[in-house]
Formats: structure tokens, sequence, C-alpha cells
């Protein structure tokens, strides 16, 4: 099936969950293409993750078009989701249509934008008449972690999950294909997804969403500077690589790597002339 937004709502129409993944590299791309992932973020969580930023809020649009063109490169069948940086979108409806275009141009198939206001709605509704499909992004919003006050689960209360659902309502007639719900409890976001049409798309969001999505780099073991609750691990790449760097270093210190396997050899009569030297 051609790369399209058709493919999530019928696979919420089918009742068949949405696996999405983040990746901000080719190889790593590779690996979620072959896998059959149904949509890959490159999420700005690559500040983080990727580069050692304590927030999201350094990263620029430029920087991530590079791990976005190097995804697209990498993954031939996924499709692909730019995540717009933090005031890339917030300053005027152009700015947000040229910033969203630099991203399909680089290779993403869509974009996320995050949070919701009447601007984000027109914002939402002008990319998707462009031919820019959206992906909003309800409930924690990493961007606005200063005005919410660090990493709080939203739609505690039956008040607060109908203000979420009337924005994702919004957002759904707005155009957009599909919501990320961050860190709601498990029966509102089963509530929001069963009041909506789109697509639910969870993360700390129980299971009742219609797919999920998480930092690959977390549910692999590779991130470990924090764990949150909702993440479970499915491997452990961190003390992999630890234990294979360890091993390199000990057979370099000791001379066992590199042997006679991985050295190239010199002909005898050219030994002859260097020993000659000698
Ligand atoms: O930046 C990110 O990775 C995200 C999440 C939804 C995973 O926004």
């Amino acid at each position: 099936m051609a790369k399209s937004v058709l493919n999530f709502q019928k696979l919420k129409d089918n009742g068949e969950k949405i696996a999405m993944l983040t990746a901000y590299d080719y190889s790593t791309a590779q690996v979620l293409d072959k896998a059959g992932i149904d949509a890959i973020l490159v999420g700005d969580s690559l500040a983080m993750v990727a580069l050692g930023y304590e927030n999201t809020y350094n990263i620029t649009v430029d920087e991530m078009l590079i791990f976005i063109k190097a995804v697209a490169r990498g993954a031939k069948n996924s499709f692909i989701i730019g995540d717009m940086p933090f005031m890339s979108y917030n300053l005027s409806i152009e700015q947000g249509l040229e910033n969203a275009s630099k991203m399909i141009k680089a290779g993403a198939n869509a974009v996320k934008l995050e949070g919701c206001n009447e601007h984000i709605i027109e914002l939402t509704k002008r990319c998707v008449e462009s031919g820019i499909p959206v992906l909003s992004h309800l409930g924690f919003t990493p961007q606005l972690m200063n005005t919410i006050g660090g990493h709080k689960i939203q739609g505690k209360t039956a008040d607060n999950t109908e203000r979420i659902l009337e924005w994702a309502k919004k957002l759904e007639e707005a155009g957009a294909f599909g919501v990320v719900l961050e860190l709601i409890p498990a029966v509102s976001a089963e509530y929001l997804t069963k009041n909506l049409n789109i697509p639910t798309i969870g993360i700390g969001a129980g299971v009742n969403c219609s797919g999920q999505i998480v930092v690959t780099d977390d549910i692999l073991g590779k991130f470990t500077d924090f764990a949150p609750k909702f993440i479970k691990k499915f491997a452990n790449i961190h003390d992999t690589v630890l234990l294979g760097v360890e091993n390199y270093k000990k057979e370099v210190k000791s001379m066992m790597f590199p042997s006679e396997v991985e050295s190239f050899e010199l002909n005898e009569s050219e030994r002859e002339k260097l020993n000659a030297v000698k």
C-alpha cells in the first residue's frame, strides 16, 4: 500500500492497533522499516536522546531536517512524520506552513504539531489543505513544559478530559489524521478514543488507544538518563554496547585485536626487502 494517512484510519476502523516508533538515523530507520512499523516519528525528543540537550527547546528546524533526511533514506516503506520543533510554527501561519513544507521536502510524509489553540487549529487546516498531513499531540506536550510545570499527567479529572476531547474534536475537524495522547490515565484515553473518529496514538495513555508510540531508544534500553514509568524495556542495548566496548578495549590493550584474521598480508619478497632495510 502506498504511504498515506488513509492507512491509519483503516487500521483503526478494522480494530488493528497502530505501532509507531521514533527514529533519528539511517540504520535505525532501516531496522524499523524492516520490522514493518506503521509509522516512524522523527521526534524532537532527539534533542535529548541524540544531541544530549536537557529538553526539546533548543532543537531547530534546520537540525531536524538533517535527521529527517537520514531517516527517509533508511525507511523506504514506513510512513515518516517530522516533529515541528518549539516555536517553529507559533509565530504565524506562514511560518508554520513554510517550516512544515521544509519537512515534507526533506522526506517526511506528515508533520506533528503539539497543543491546541485557534492558531494551531487554523494551521492544521491550512497544512492539510496544502497536502501536508498533520498528526496532533495533546495531553502532556513537552514544548509547554514551563507552562504545565513539568512532566504532569493530564486528563486526571472528567472536566479536564472533556476539555482535551473538545480540542481533539476541533483538530479532527480541521483535518488532523490522528492525535498523540501523552501521559493520560488509561480510562480517560479510552474515553477520548471512543469519542473521536480519528486514531489516537498513546504514550503513557494505556492500552485502549488506537495505537502506541514510544521513543525507540527508551524501549531498547539505549537511552538511560531517565526511565519513564510507561516504558517497558524490550532489549538492553546500553549493556550490550558497554560490554562490547569493554571487550574491545581489553583486546586492544592485550594485543589480541587485531589478530591475523583482521590483518592484511605482505608477500614474501616485499617482506624480505623490508627486513633488509631493518
Ligand atoms: O518527540 C517525540 O519523540 C515525541 C513522542 C510522542 C514520542 O513527541
